[in-house]
């Protein structure tokens, strides 16, 4: 079964990195459905049952975003908010519809990993911060994944520094 990646940038289009990430999956249409939210609803107007349907046909769900004032861009948040429904999501014996999936994160940031450290700058690890994620996934019974980060993108915006994690982002992938 195809692993789900929904992606979440607002700007797609001046974006690198997750430009790139999603050209490289786009080579491979029998292994990943891409779905880019802000292309598919620019006036930001969900279709709940639309997406309900594509999370039921995937057994592996990964979102894919770029890290926005230690969030996720709000496209995404209001996604969660609204097609993650009482009595399909949660709430109901027949509800429960992520339950077992395998979820992840997928992660682009501007600054190096050692900053998100206690002794440094951000205080919290990427982990620590992403627990309202690991709370919800969990809540509805999903199986959430360690997160897939790439660091450092605001002080490296070279080719080589985003080619370079094409092949992580597919083995994280691969191992999901
Ligand atoms: C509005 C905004 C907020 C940002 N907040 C953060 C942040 O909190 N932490 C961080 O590491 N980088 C932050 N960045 C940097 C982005 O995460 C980085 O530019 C992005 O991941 C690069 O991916 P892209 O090339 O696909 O756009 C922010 C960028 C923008 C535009």
């Amino acid at each position: 079964m195809k692993t789900l990646v929904i992606v979440t940038h607002p700007d797609i289009k001046s974006s690198l990195v997750n430009k790139r990430w999603m050209e490289e999956l786009n080579k491979f249409p029998g292994k990943y459905t891409v779905h880019s939210l802000y292309e598919k609803y620019p006036d930001e107007k969900i279709d709940v049952p639309a997406e309900q349907t594509l999370v039921e046909q995937h057994d592996r769900i990964v979102f894919q975003f770029p890290y926005y004032w230690f969030n996720c861009p709000p496209l995404l948040k209001k996604w969660l908010d609204e097609v993650l429904t009482r009595g399909w999501a949660y709430g109901s014996r027949s509800g429960y519809k992520v339950s077992g999936k395998k979820v992840a994160l997928a992660i682009s940031l501007g600054v190096d990993e050692h900053e998100y450290h206690p002794s440094e700058r951000y205080k919290y690890s990427l982990a620590e911060l992403t627990r309202p994620f690991e709370l919800t996934f969990e809540y509805v019974k999903a199986d959430y994944r360690p997160l897939f980060a790439y660091y450092g993108i605001e002080y490296n915006t070279s080719a080589e520094w985003i080619e370079r994690s094409v092949p992580l982002y597919l083995d994280f992938l691969d191992a999901l």
